[in-house]
């Protein structure tokens, strides 16, 4: 959750001034961060969980236990639907912790099942 709270500093967050860290934590104990990078074309914004997921990914991580999430928000901020199918597929047995960033100590924890249920996790092999 710390390492989530310090991310959200980095946030480029212009348009909505809404800043979201995010941290995973891997198996073998590395903590990948992220926070939410926005654009002026408003769909293009990448939240603080796919930054931080997309940094583990990319530097060669697959299991992950646990993905904090950070904000200055009562009750933390819940992950968009978009991060949970990504959750889905890359981190589907780590824990999703959240808290807001001003209260760290008081942490909701989640499963990826419960966020997304029945997700879609694999693309069906076409035959014609
Ligand atoms: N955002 C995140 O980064 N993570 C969340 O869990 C919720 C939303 C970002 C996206 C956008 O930059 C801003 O918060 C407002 O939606």
């Amino acid at each position: 959750m710390r390492a989530a709270a310090e991310a959200r500093h980095h946030a480029v967050a212009p348009y909505s001034r809404f800043k979201v860290g995010a941290a995973l934590l891997t198996q073998a104990g590395e903590i990948f961060s992220g926070a939410n990078v926005e654009s002026a074309s408003y769909g293009l914004t990448c939240c603080a969980e796919r930054v931080a997921l997309f940094r583990a990914l990319t530097s060669g991580q697959r299991r992950f236990v646990a993905l904090a999430v950070a904000a200055r928000l009562s009750g933390g901020p819940m992950p968009c639907g978009a991060c949970r199918q990504l959750l889905a597929e890359y981190a589907p047995n780590a824990a999703v912790w959240v808290a807001d960033s001003r209260a760290l100590r008081t942490v909701r924890e989640f499963s990826v099942r419960e966020l997304l249920p029945a997700a879609f996790v694999e693309i069906p092999k076409y035959s014609d």
